[in-house]
């Protein structure tokens, strides 16, 4: 199989940014965790990241069909993007939705997603193991 692992507005200074909600790895350091582990378990993976809200679902778009599941990190698009929401919704494609953190134990704001609703699923609060849990849903 193979799959897409997305990540949106500031995920690309994981690693830099808030360490202590994070972690200390860098999102190319996680990347090359992953990509190691789905070939480990005879797949393969793509990644993409933007800051850009309809990059992100212009990628989403684009990667319809291409793949047998996106792995979706939206960072606080999460929380009131309905664009993204209707780009996953627009796709055959089965998207799961990921955050390292707990986002229910931390602000109000967080609690509340957009895009559970036209997500396959949802892992949360595992840290980078947050994005292996959600590939590894597609092969278990
Ligand atoms: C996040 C949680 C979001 O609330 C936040 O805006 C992020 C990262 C997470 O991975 O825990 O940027 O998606």
């Amino acid at each position: 199989m193979k799959f897409l692992v997305v990540n949106g507005v500031n995920l690309a200074r994981t690693g830099i940014r808030e360490k202590g909600v994070y972690g200390g790895e860098t999102l190319e350091k996680i990347n090359g965790e992953l990509k190691e582990f789905v070939k480990a378990h005879g797949h393969e993976v793509d990644f993409f990241q933007s800051d850009e809200e309809g990059k992100l679902c212009e990628k989403l778009g684009q990667a319809d069909g291409k793949y047998d599941g996106i792995v979706l990190n939206a960072g606080a698009y999460t929380h009131y993007s309905y664009a993204i929401r209707d780009a996953i919704a627009g796709i055959f494609t089965p998207v799961v939705e990921v955050h390292m953190s707990n986002v229910q134990a931390r602000e109000e704001f967080r609690k509340k997603s957009v895009l559970t609703e036209v997500c396959k699923g949802e892992v949360l609060g595992f840290g980078k193991n947050s994005y292996k849990l959600a590939l590894e849903s597609f092969w278990l």
